[in-house]
């Protein structure tokens, strides 16, 4: 008789994204007629660049021709892409990473749930509290994170670092000591950041007690700020101790067309064993590549136009990020995020829930929004709004929310 992984059956409801789709589908066929602006999952709304659509569009028809036809992608991605990561993501910034030290994938969230596997179960995970769900949630599938306390609503083997109003929303250095620390800077949820000291600290760290330290820069596009930096390679030492992730989903909006990377420097080891050797083997095995469509589009995003075209695009979303923090601020609401990143995190007015805040939005003002307490214990009291919407959607909102709330 077959046996599950039980390590599943302590996973705690659903998916944080399904549970709202569900609650916002229930909402909807209850009230029919009442529309609604989605500000909840940080899924991209504008159409992609006209530069990814021509590349798009050449590469197919390069399927459709014998001679340039391709088949299965490299294993670790097309060089193309690899170098023009490296190229423009490292290189340009002064940071020593090479294109054979680049994995393409089809996204940092995928990144982020499987590069746990590389390491023993046993290793100790910290998290930022709040944090990216896929993050525990991986690590409760991998049977790495004990017993839930429904109480405390945390995780026995889990080292959470709160993040909240008092700290500034920047973690500390923890208490107790892990060997795998998960940071995402810009920060999901909550918009924060921490500037290149502060990050210099985190590597030094980790350097010094030995954990890896796993980096999602999956909002790297969105910085303003010229202390606050674009990659973890820019601090010394970080080839020792980080692997990096990213993304194409918020600065490209290939949140449909799925592409990401993850960065393993040749430097990071364990005893003899590199890490790189490691997720390659991984990657071989378990992995056949992005699409070549979707590589050439990635590529697209380094070209000229590229860059021009998407940074227009960013500008956009994050005009939507003023009109949030403004308008919600001038409101009266407690407001921070959106200056570096695409989130704005707000404190619940009048101590309700989030989730009670979540019901109220959507009934009174109909507008959906993230619980912060569905990202963690930390995060219970505070609520996320998206600048991924159209700006038109994104007005609305704020009117309606300061006319209702
Ligand atoms: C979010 O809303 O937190 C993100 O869109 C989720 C993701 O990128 O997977």
């Amino acid at each position: 008789m077959f046996k599950i992984n039980e390590d599943y059956l302590k996973l705690q409801g659903s998916y944080l994204f399904s549970m709202i789709g569900k609650k916002v589908a229930a909402y909807q066929k209850e009230n029919p007629d009442k529309s609604i602006i989605r500000l909840g999952i940080g899924d991209v709304t504008q159409p992609l660049a006209p530069v990814i659509i021509e590349a798009l569009h050449r590469a197919v028809d390069e399927m459709g021709s014998a001679d340039t036809f391709h088949g299965y992608a490299p294993d670790l991605g097309y060089e193309f892409l690899r170098n023009a990561i490296a190229d423009n993501d490292y290189k340009a910034r002064g940071c020593d990473i090479s294109a054979d030290e680049v994995f393409v994938s089809d996204g940092a969230k995928c990144d982020s749930g499987n590069i746990q596997e590389i390491f023993a179960k046993d290793n100790k995970i910290a998290v930022c509290d709040p944090v990216y769900p896929v993050y525990i949630d991986t690590n409760v599938m991998a049977g790495r994170t004990g017993t839930f306390n429904k109480e405390t609503e945390t995780w026995s083997d889990v080292i959470y670092m709160p993040c909240t109003g008092e700290n500034d929303f920047k973690p500390e250095l923890p208490k107790k000591q892990p060997d795998l620390i998960y940071l995402c800077f810009p920060n999901n949820p909550t918009g924060g950041t921490i500037t290149k000291d502060e990050l210099q600290e985190w590597v030094d760290y980790a350097n010094k007690v030995g954990a890896v330290i796993i980096y999602d820069a999956a909002y790297e596009a969105y910085i303003t700020e010229s202390n606050v930096p674009h990659t973890i390679y820019e601090c010394d030492g970080a080839r020792t101790c980080a692997i990096e992730l990213r993304s194409f989903s918020k600065n490209a909006g290939f949140t449909g067309l799925r592409l990401g990377a993850a960065i393993v420097p040749k430097d990071l080891k364990s005893g003899d064993v590199s890490l790189h050797s490691l997720w390659a083997r991984r990657h071989g095995t378990k992995y056949n590549g992005a699409p070549y469509i979707v590589q050439k589009a990635g590529e697209a995003v380094y070209s000229e136009a590229g860059k021009a075209q998407l940074k227009e695009q960013v500008a956009y979303y994050m005009n939507n990020a003023t009109t949030i923090y403004n308008g919600l601020k001038d409101a009266g609401f407690e407001v921070s995020g959106g200056i570096n990143a695409p989130y704005i995190w707000l404190k619940t007015p009048g101590n309700l829930s989030s989730w009670e805040f979540f019901d109220l939005l959507l009934s009174k003002a109909g507008v959906v929004g993230t619980p912060g307490s569905g990202f963690g214990p930390s995060g219970e009291g505070y609520f996320r709004l998206t600048a991924f919407g159209t700006h038109e959607n994104t007005v609305k909102a704020i009117a309606k929310i300061r006319e209702n709330i």
